[in-house]
């Protein structure tokens, strides 16, 4: 379980994250939304150690994560996926998700090519294997993305804004998939996303944070009939 007290991110004067306090528990899918700036990726970033929080603790079983540099913590099976896909363009897709069981769990290669197939046939892309990644549209560089994510063997997978520019279709197969990691994998998904719908759909419970606090953390009932969060949109969080 991953268990975050007090976090605070300032850069500057500007507090991007304030005080936030929540739990994720093992195999639990969790939103996280609140209007632009509200310090979204921000949090992500202090979770991976990218930005470590200016103020309290986060811990994943109850192991201190702040402080630990972002490869410690990615090898204790933290792993997110970024707003704009990183995939190495110029490689095969079998070759972007080869890095992910490589460096992320020390596989060699034998078996690096093996848990790479396993990753792709779990997001529906092994028939492309062998293509070049610069050939995918976007929401098969998106399953790409999560593929990799998968080889690391992760028990906690941060998903950041994911939806962006996909059609209706393309939007299901992701949000499926993403279902299918927390409760076929038993991995925790802490997932960004600005597009309600698949969000509200498919979590089982949604934080919300606005101005870098936390407003509300719920169901996502709860959430949709929260007068706080109603307001944080309307009032439009945008800096
Ligand atoms: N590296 C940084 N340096 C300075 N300010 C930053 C940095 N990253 C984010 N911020 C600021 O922190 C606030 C929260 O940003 P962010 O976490 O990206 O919000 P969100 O992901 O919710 O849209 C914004 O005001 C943003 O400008
Ligand atoms: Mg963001």
């Amino acid at each position: 379980m991953l268990q975050a007290t007090g976090v605070t991110k300032s850069f500057g004067g500007l507090v991007a994250v304030d005080d936030v306090s929540f739990e994720v528990d093992d195999e639990e899918m969790v939103g996280l939304i609140g209007p632009n700036g509200a310090g979204k990726t921000t949090l992500f970033n202090t979770i991976t150690g990218v930005h470590p929080p200016s103020d309290g603790s986060i811990t994943l079983d109850g192991t201190e994560l702040t402080g630990r540099k972002p490869f410690e913590i990615a090898q204790r099976g933290v792993v997110r996926t970024f707003q704009t896909a990183r995939t190495f363009n110029e490689s095969t897709v079998l070759e972007n998700v080869e890095v992910g069981a490589v460096f992320g769990n020390g596989d060699d290669q034998d078996v690096a090519e093996e848990r790479a197939h396993e990753c792709l046939e779990f997001v529906g892309l092994d028939d492309q294997s062998d293509a070049e990644v610069s050939g995918l549209n976007l929401a098969d560089r998106k399953l790409l993305e999560l593929a990799r994510g998968l080889a690391t063997d992760p028990n906690f997978m941060l998903v950041d804004e994911i939806g962006s520019g996909l059609t209706p279709a393309e939007l299901n197969t992701l949000t499926d998939t993403l279902e299918r990691t927390c409760h076929e994998r038993g991995i925790s998904v802490f997932w960004i996303e600005h597009i309600m719908d698949a969000i509200m759909g498919s979590t089982d419970r949604i934080i919300v944070l606005n101005q870098g606090q936390k407003i509300a953390d719920g169901t996502p009932e709860e959430v949709q009939n929260n007068d706080r969060v109603t307001e944080a949109y309307l009032g439009g969080g945008d800096e």
